[in-house]
C-alpha cells in the first residue's frame, strides 16, 4: 500500500463532464465498421466473428459456465459462500428491455462481500460474475467489489447497454467514489479483471458525460477482450476508459470506437497492448503518469491520436511514455506534446517511439503552439524520442531520431514486432475437455495436504490434453508440485497454492513450490489466474521455478505470488508486526520466481510478485514486516516479461544474471519498507555465490537497500519502460517526498546496477523514486537523480549501454 499520488487536474467533474478539447474535423469521421484487431492467438478475440444479431440471441455453450460449481472460500465463515455467480440466477434478463442494474449489483454484493467504502480489502470473498450472451440494459454503474472478475461468454459477447438516462461514473465502476473519496485507495485495488464484454454507450446523448469503464486500479488487475462503443460526434463528451490514478496494471485486446476520448487515463504506470481506437476526437489522452508502455496500438480516424501535453510547458503532468509496434492511420496528428528543452519539470514529457507506422498522418509530433516538431505522412518512424539520454557519449538533452534496439529475431513474431500471446480463453472447448481439481480429489480447504491429488491431476490432465480447472480454494501442499509439459491450467478467480512446512525450512536450501518442467525438458505450458503463496515460516521456498525449454505458445498470465499478509499465511499483523528484530516466523520465502538457464522461451504477462507490506485481511490494512530473499531471477535466453512487477524482496527485485535476449516492459519494483533496518547487507537471507546474489560490498552510503534491477554478465537486454521505486526508509516516506515538501530523495543509494561483461543493454523510460543514484555501473554512479528530476519520479528517456 504505497502512498497515493493524486494527479493534476482541476476536478473530476471536468474530466467526466467533458472538458472538451476543441477540434473540428469530426463530421467525416464516423464509420460503422469496427476496426479489426489482428492477434497471433486467434482464440484471443473470438468475438470478432460472433456478432450479436438480435437481443434474444441464444447463449452458446462455454465450458467455464457449464462446469459443476465447486469453488469454495475456505476461510470465509460461511461454508456456503458462492464464488461463481451467473447474473441470470440473480434475476438479470439480458433481454434488452428490462433494466438489469439491480439484479447485476445484487449478484455482485451477495454473500457479505468486501464493498467499496465499507471494507479495506479481503481475500475471503472472491467472486466471478458471469454474463451469458444477451443485452443487459443498465441505468447505473455495475459497481465492482474487492477481488472480482467479470467474465462474459466469449462465444457471443454479452452487451452492457446504457440507458439514455444512465447515471454513474462508468458502466463498470472499478472503484466507486463514496462521497468524495474512492471506495478504496486506487493503489490498493488488486486481483480483479473484466473480460469478454461489449459496452455500449450510444444511447447517451453526446453532450451528457459518460464513461465506459472507470478503472483506477493497482497491480494484478487486467481488462481483456472488451469492446467499447460510443457514437462519434464532434460534440461528444464520452470516454471509453477512464483512469485517474492508481498503480497498474495490464490492459490488452480492447476495441474502442467514438467518443471524445477513446481512453482518458492517468496512473503511476501501465502496460497496454493490442488496443484499437477509432473515430474518437482524441484517441488517448494521457492525464498524468510516471511511465507507460503502449504496444500494438491501432489508432485511426481520430483528431489527435495521442495527447500528452496536459499541464502545458510550465508543468507537464506526463512523466514518460514509450510507444512501440503501433499503427496510426488517418489522424491529423499523432502526438501532442508540451515538451521543449526548457519545459518543466526538467524530464517531464519524456517520450520514446519505436517502429511506428503512420498512414495519412500529416503531423507526427506537434509541439507547443501547434508547431510541427516532426512531420508525418505515410511513413515509418524507426525510432524517435525526447528527454534525457545517456549513451556512450554521455548525458544530453535531446529531441529527435536515435538508433533503436537491434531486435534479436528470436524475440519477434513474423511481423517484426515483439512476440505476443494473449491469455488463451479456450472458448471453443467443452466441459468434457476440462478436468476439475476438486473432482480429482483436492480439497482446497486450506488445511488438508493436497499435494498428491494435485500432482496426479496435473499428470492426468496433461497426458489427456485436458484443461485443469482449479475451482477456487486454498490448496495446501507439502512438497514440490511439478507442472509437466502439455499442461493448461486455469484458475477460478485466483485460487491459492499454499506451501506449508515440508522441505522449505532452510534459508540456505532452496526448494521449488511449483516447478515448470525439469531442466532439459521442452514443450508447452499455459497457466493463468492463480496465486502461489507460503504459510510461514518458509525461508527455503522458491515459489515458481521455470526450467522448461518452452515452445512459443507457452506462457503465464495473471499468475502472481502473494507472500504473507492474508488469512492462512500465518504471516499477518498478529505474527509479523513492523519494527521489531527480524522474526524467524516471518521468514516467508527464498525467492518469488526463478527462470533457470534451461528456461528458454518463458513468457510472463501481468504477473505480480508481491511480498506483502500490509495485511489485506485486517480491517485497517496495518503494515507488517514479512521477509523474502529474492524477487525474480532470470538466467535464461529468450524471455518475455510483459507487464510484470516485483515488490519488497530483501536482496533484489529483478536480477538478470548470465541472461540473454530479454524483452521486459513495463517492469515495476518497490524496495522493502523496512530497509535499511536491517539494511540489505544484513538481510536475514544469507547470500550465495551459486545464484550470483549481490553482496553490496560497494554500497557507499548508509542507505543500502535492495536493488530494483541488477544486470550481471548478460547480453541483449531490452527494457521498454521501468519504474523502480523506493518510497520508504524504515517506514518513513520523508526520503521519497518532493524536495519542495521537505523530501530528501535518499531512501537508498542505488537502484539499477549494471555489472561484469553485460553488453547491449537498452532501456527506455527509466523512472526511479527515492534513490540517489539512478544507474550504477560496477559500483560507480552513472546517473544521479538530481540531474534528471521529473515531477515525482526521476526520468531518463533513453539509456544505452555497450561495452
Ligand atoms: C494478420 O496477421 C497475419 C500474420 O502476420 C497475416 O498473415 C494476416 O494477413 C493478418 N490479417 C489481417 C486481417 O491483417
Ligand atoms: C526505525 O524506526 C523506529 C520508529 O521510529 C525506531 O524506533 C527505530 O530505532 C528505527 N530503526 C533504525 C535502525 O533506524
Amino acid at each position: 500500500m504505497r502512498p497515493l499520488f493524486l494527479p493534476i487536474y482541476a476536478s473530476l467533474a471536468a474530466l467526466v463532464g467533458g472538458a472538451a478539447i476543441p477540434l473540428a474535423l469530426r463530421d467525416d469521421l464516423y464509420a460503422e465498421d469496427l476496426p479489426t484487431t489482428n492477434v497471433t492467438d486467434s482464440a484471443a478475440v473470438p468475438s470478432e466473428t460472433a456478432t450479436v444479431l438480435s437481443i434474444a440471441a441464444a447463449d452458446p455453450g462455454y465450458w467455464l459456465k457449464d462446469m459443476p460449481r465447486k469453488g469454495r472460500s475456505p476461510f470465509n465463515p460461511d461454508p456456503g459462500y458462492q464464488v461463481f455467480r451467473n447474473v441470470k440466477d440473480f434475476g438479470a434478463k439480458g433481454d434488452g428491455i428490462t433494466d438489469d442494474t439491480v439484479a447485476i449489483n445484487t449478484a455482485m454484493a451477495s454473500g457479505g462481500r468486501c464493498a467499496p467504502g465499507a471494507c479495506q480489502s479481503s481475500t475471503l470473498t472472491p467472486a466471478i460474475l458471469y454474463f451469458p450472451a444477451g443485452t443487459y440494459l443498465v441505468s447505473g454503474s455495475i459497481v465492482m467489489y474487492y477481488n472480482t472478475q467479470l467474465i462474459g461468454n466469449p462465444n457471443s459477447l454479452p452487451v452492457l447497454k446504457a440507458t439514455s438516462n444512465f447515471q454513474g461514473l462508468g458502466l463498470i465502476d472499478g472503484d466507486k467514489y463514496v462521497g468524495s473519496n474512492q471506495g478504496w485507495p486506487s493503489v490498493n485495488v488488486f486481483w480483479r479483471s473484466a473480460r469478454h464484454l461489449k459496452i455500449d454507450l450510444t444511447a447517451i446523448a453526446p453532450a451528457t458525460g459518460a464513461t465506459g469503464i472507470h478503472w483506477p486500479t493497482g497491480q494484478a488487475t487486467s481488462l481483456q477482450d472488451i469492446q467499447i462503443i460510443m457514437t462519434a460526434s464532434s460534440a461528444s463528451t464520452h470516454q471509453g476508459l477512464f483512469i485517474e490514478d492508481g498503480s497498474g496494471g495490464y490492459i490488452g485486446d480492447l476495441t474502442i470506437t467514438g467518443g471524445l476520448y477513446g481512453m482518458n487515463i492517468g496512473n503511476q504506470q501501465f502496460t497496454m497492448r493490442n488496443i484499437a481506437i477509432s473515430n474518437a476526437i482524441v484517441g488517448i489522452s494521457q492525464i498524468w503518469n510516471w511511465g507507460w508502455l503502449y504496444s500494438g496500438m491501432t489508432i485511426s480516424n481520430c483528431g489527435t491520436a495521442f495527447s500528452m501535453s496536459n499541464g502545458g510547458t510550465t508543468s507537464q503532468s506526463v512523466g514518460s511514455v514509450t510507444i512501440i509496434d503501433s499503427t496510426i492511420t488517418n489522424c491529423p496528428a499523432f502526438i501532442d506534446t508540451a515538451w521543449t528543452p526548457n519545459a518543466s519539470p526538467a524530464t517531464g514529457g519524456s517520450l520514446i517511439l519505436e517502429n511506428i507506422v503512420l498512414s495519412n498522418v500529416p503531423t507526427a509530433i506537434r509541439g507547443p503552439n501547434s508547431a510541427t516538431i516532426l512531420s508525418g505522412g505515410t511513413t515509418t518512424i524507426a525510432a524517435w524520442g525526447q528527454g534525457h539520454k545517456y549513451t556512450s557519449q554521455g548525458p544530453t538533452e535531446w529531441q529527435g531520431i536515435f538508433t533503436p534496439v537491434a531486435r534479436p529475431s528470436s524475440l519477434l513474431d513474423g511481423n517484426g514486432r515483439y512476440h505476443i500471446k494473449s491469455k488463451p480463453h479456450y472458448w471453443e472447448w467443452t466441459v468434457s475437455q476440462v478436468m476439475s481439481i476438486r473432482d480429482a480429489g483436492a480439497t482446497g480447504d486450506g488445511v488438508t495436504d493436497d499435494t498428491q491429488a494435485i500432482q496426479a491431476a496435473l499428470n492426468a490432465a496433461a497426458s489427456a490434453g485436458k484443461i485443469l480447472y482449479f475451482n477456487y480454494g486454498v490448496y495446501k501442499v507439502s512438497t514440490t508440485i511439478k507442472i509437466p509439459a502439455g499442461s493448461r491450467i486455469v484458475g477460478e478467480t485466483y485460487p491459492v497454492i499454499l506451501a506449508s512446512g515440508g522441505p522449505w525450512g532452510s534459508a540456505t536450501n532452496p526448494v521449488p513450490v511449483i516447478k515448470i518442467g525439469n531442466p532439459g525438458e521442452s514443450g508447452r505450458i499455459e497457466w493463468q489466474d492463480m496465486i502461489v503463496s507460503t504459510q510461514g515460516p518458509a525461508p527455503g521456498a522458491v515459489l515458481i521455478e521455470w526450467n522448461l525449454a518452452a515452445s512459443r505458445d507457452s506462457g503465464m498470465w495473471d499468475v502472481h505470488t502473494r507472500i504473507g499478509g492474508f488469512k492462512g499465511s500465518n504471516q499477518q499483523v498478529g505474527q509479523c508486526p513492523i519494527q521489531v528484530p527480524v522474526s524467524g516466523a516471518c521468514m516467508a520465502a527464498y525467492m518469488s520466481m526463478h527462470i533457470t538457464t534451461s528456461g528458454t522461451g518463458a513468457y510472463l504477462e501481468n504477473c505480480w510478485f508481491w511480498t506483502a507490506d500490509h495485511d489485506v485481511d485486517e480491517g485497517k490494512n496495518t503494515r507488517i514486516s514479512v521477509y523474502t530473499g529474492r524477487g525474480l531471477l532470470v538466467e535464461a535466453s529468450g524471455v518475455w516479461l510483459w507487464g510484470t512487477a516485483v515488490e519488497h524482496h530483501s536482496l533484489y527485485q529483478y536480477q538478470f544474471a548470465n541472461a540473454r535476449e530479454i524483452f521486459a516492459g513495463f517492469i515495476q519494483t518497490e524496495s522493502p519498507y523496512y530497509q535499511p533496518a536491517p539494511d540489505v547487507r544484513n538481510s536475514p537471507y544469507p547470500t550465495t555465490q551459486a545464484i550470483n546474489d549481490p553482496t553490496y560490498a560497494n554500497c557507499q552510503s548508509g542507505n543500502c537497500d535492495a536493488l530494483g534491477l541488477r544486470v550481471l554478465n548478460s547480453k541483449n537486454i531490452y527494457v521498454y519502460g521501468a519504474g523502480l521505486y523506493s518510497f520508504f526508509n524504515n517506514y518513513s516516506t520523508l526520503c521519497s517526498n518532493k524536495p519542495t515538501a521537505g523530501g530528501t530523495k535518499d531512501c537508498q543509494s542505488e537502484m539499477f546496477s549494471i555489472e561484469g561483461s553485460t553488453d547491449h543493454l537498452w532501456m527506455y523510460g527509466l523512472n526511479t523514486i527515492g534513490t540517489m543514484n539512478m544507474v550504477v555501473q560496477d559500483g560507480k554512479s552513472v546517473a544521479k537523480w538530481s540531474d534528471n528530476a521529473n515531477d515525482f519520479s526521476d526520468t531518463i528517456a533513453l539509456f544505452t549501454y555497450r561495452i
